[in-house]
């Protein structure tokens, strides 16, 4: 059976920069306070027009320049995201569109930060099967259109961000090389513990006014439950990872975390047993964007030579349902 290798990575943010000096224009907030919290110095958010599928168009094209593809030899989209353009259809269509393709399958993965390792694990089992050879999976988020931007939100408003990253997978049949395990979870009991209750069909009727004045479709967030959860559940899934694999926290050559708030993974780290160059972060500059936190940071590190043919890589993530997991990746 082959094993599942990247051949290539991308990413895409929107241009406009929104620093944390613009949003206290637009709170009760400070650059200070953001900082000291978050980690968070700057991140994007999309302009009039731009949609979530136009970043993730963007994202895919310099993968594929990347892998010398062109978007018809894809034939699998895994589209990861928690913030769709619509309702329905999914992402997926529309990024395919975007992409001028056609009669492969585009399936959308709504599993929020952990959305890029569970799209992973699925491309991997799909690639070991034979089933598919070229997968573009893509974690894609518009979050500056949904957020409270008033005081009232400003704890879920000054952390998340917008943008696109991907990865386009394929087999290898070198075992010794790629994706060496997935580990996911998830636990539904703290559902309502970051998220967004409306529009929604479990509600009659499934939008308002009434639920507009309230705020139901904006984001919130029990910021200190989703803290404690994610700073152990986290380095829980990078231990995993590495005793699947025979491993010691001294072979990891990088851990890219979802970058959720730098707190959380200097958390991580101490909780690994990591060194500072052993893990990649710049949640300082892109704010976390959920799903496409993992595949950024990992499209930035690679563009800046932290990984070679050999190396062991570990993901990990941890987000809203509560989901979480880990991958391990022989570069
Ligand atoms: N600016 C200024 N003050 C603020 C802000 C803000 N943006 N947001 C909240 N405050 C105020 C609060 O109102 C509160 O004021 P009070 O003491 O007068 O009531 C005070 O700051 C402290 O609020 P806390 O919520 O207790 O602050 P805390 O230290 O817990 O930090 C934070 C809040 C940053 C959200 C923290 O809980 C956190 O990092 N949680 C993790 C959440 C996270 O990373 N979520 C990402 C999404 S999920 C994921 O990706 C894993």
């Amino acid at each position: 059976m082959p094993h599942t290798e990247f051949i290539a990575t991308g990413f895409h943010v929107p241009e406009k920069r929104v620093t944390n000096d613009d949003l206290a224009k637009l709170m009760d907030t400070s650059d200070e306070w953001i900082v000291q919290r978050s980690g968070i110095r700057t991140r994007y958010w999309v302009s009039n027009g731009e949609t979530g599928a136009n970043l993730a168009r963007e994202a895919t094209r310099k993968a594929l320049a990347k892998a010398q593809l062109r978007p018809a030899d894809l034939d699998c989209i895994i589209y990861c995201t928690c913030t769709p353009d619509h309702f329905e259809p999914g992402n997926g269509v529309f990024l395919q569109r975007e992409l001028g393709i056609t009669d492969i399958p585009a399936m959308d993965v709504r599993t929020q930060c952990s959305g890029f390792l569970y799209g992973l694990s699925v491309a991997d089992a799909w690639i070991r099967s034979g089933q598919y050879k070229r997968i573009l999976l893509v974690g894609a988020e518009i979050h500056s259109r949904g957020l409270d931007k008033t005081t009232r939100g400003r704890d879920t408003a000054v952390l998340f961000g917008d943008g696109a990253g991907v990865a386009i997978l394929g087999p290898t049949d070198d075992t010794r090389r790629g994706v060496l395990s997935t580990h996911l979870f998830s636990d539904g009991r703290f559902a309502e513990k970051l998220w967004v209750d409306g529009p929604g069909l479990a509600h009659d009727p499934f939008v308002s006014v009434e639920m507009l004045e309230r705020g139901a479709h904006r984001p919130v967030m029990e910021g200190r439950e989703v803290f404690k959860f994610a700073s152990v559940k986290m380095p829980e899934s990078v231990a995993l990872a590495l005793r699947a694999n025979g491993c010691s926290p001294a072979d990891i050559k990088l851990l890219v975390p979802h970058q959720a708030n730098l707190r959380i993974i200097e958390m991580v780290q101490k909780a690994a047993g990591l060194r500072d160059d052993q893990v990649y972060v710049n949640i300082q500059k892109y704010g976390n964007t959920t799903a496409a936190s993992i595949p950024i940071a990992l499209d930035e590190a690679l563009d800046e030579g932290r990984l070679a043919r050999g190396d062991l890589l570990v993901l990990t993530a941890f987000g809203s349902g509560f989901t979480w997991g880990s991958a391990a990746i022989r570069w």
